[in-house]
């Protein structure tokens, strides 16, 4: 059925969340249940030095409030709905510890973020399991200043042309160890040079097979997706090494994580389940059910 064999990793874009709220407990717990190999969570900072799960500049799209994440303060969050407040990056790392690995994506934040982040990466003891990712060099040349073990990931965004982008990967194999550029301006000559500068390849955001498929046999090394069960069984499938089963204290983990998403998404609403999600096309939604476009979708 494949043409490759790949060991490629399944990183859940914000958690699982074509099936659950974005950067959620939900979400990641899902993700985990679904066999990610890593989880990935945007995190911006408070006006009181807090760390916090958020995409966007506001909490509108996630919670129907207009506030500016770097406005609130603890109290702020306190006051808002449990299931739409935002997590702490204390409490996100608490609770998965060493089960995953973590892809921190740090939004543009007011100074001190990086160092909070590096922080928390030595205080929970988990150096070896967090990847820092981040659209801003100045804001990952600063983590490598901080703590030069910890790896980093340049994302590029679309508008670069490969000429740009190449610029840019000789610039960052300075400080980096992949880049995650979007997935429609990966080809091979990106992925050869990438791999020449020894950056891994992890193009963002993919929920088709098909273009799942593609990437794979282009050679990346890793897909971010808002569907982790779908890029799981293609890559289990095209890997003879893991194809056959799957480990008993893997089903075990996944088993456990599926329990506790089930208790959270119980609390959600139903278009988040997986069996509101057509199969054929994701978007990002709203709380509140609306879809997005793809200009309400603020990247930083
Ligand atoms: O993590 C890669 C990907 O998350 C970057 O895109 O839109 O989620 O910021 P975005």
């Amino acid at each position: 059925m494949f043409k490759v064999e790949t060991k490629a990793t399944v990183i859940a874009h914000r958690g699982a969340s074509a099936y659950a709220p974005e950067n959620t407990f939900a979400a990641y717990d899902l993700a985990l249940a679904m066999g990610a190999d890593k989880i990935e969570l945007d995190l911006r900072m408070t006006a009181d030095g807090e760390l916090v799960t958020a995409h966007d500049p506001t909490l509108w799209r996630t919670a129907g409030d207009s506030r500016l994440v770097s406005q609130l303060r603890r109290g702020d969050l306190v006051e808002l709905a449990p299931e739409l407040r935002p997590l702490t990056l204390d409490a996100v790392l608490g609770r998965y510890g060493q089960r995953t690995r973590y892809c921190v994506d740090l939004k543009p934040s007011q100074s001190q973020a990086e160092r909070r982040l590096v922080r928390a990466i030595r205080r929970h003891r988990l150096r070896s399991n967090v990847v820092v990712q981040s659209f801003c060099e100045q804001s990952l040349r600063r983590v490598n200043e901080l703590d030069r073990t910890l790896p980093l990931v340049q994302l590029l965004t679309d508008e670069l042309s490969y000429e740009e982008s190449a610029r840019r990967l000789h610039r960052v194999a300075d400080f980096a160890s992949g880049i995650g550029p979007a997935a429609a301006t990966v080809d091979t000559r990106l992925i050869g040079l990438a791999h020449s500068l020894s950056l891994t390849v992890q193009p963002y955001t993919v929920n088709e097979e098909a273009e799942m498929l593609h990437l794979l046999e282009l050679g990346v090394d890793g897909i971010f997706t808002d569907a982790p069960d779908r890029l799981r069984r293609i890559v289990t499938a095209a890997n003879p090494a893991t194809s056959t089963r799957t480990p008993k204290s893997c089903q075990h983990r996944r088993r456990h994580f599926r329990r506790q998403a089930d208790v959270v998404l119980a609390h959600v609403e139903m278009s988040y389940r997986p069996h509101a999600v057509r199969s054929e096309r994701i978007h990002h939604h709203s709380v509140l059910g609306q879809r997005l476009t793809k200009a309400e979708r603020v990247r930083n």
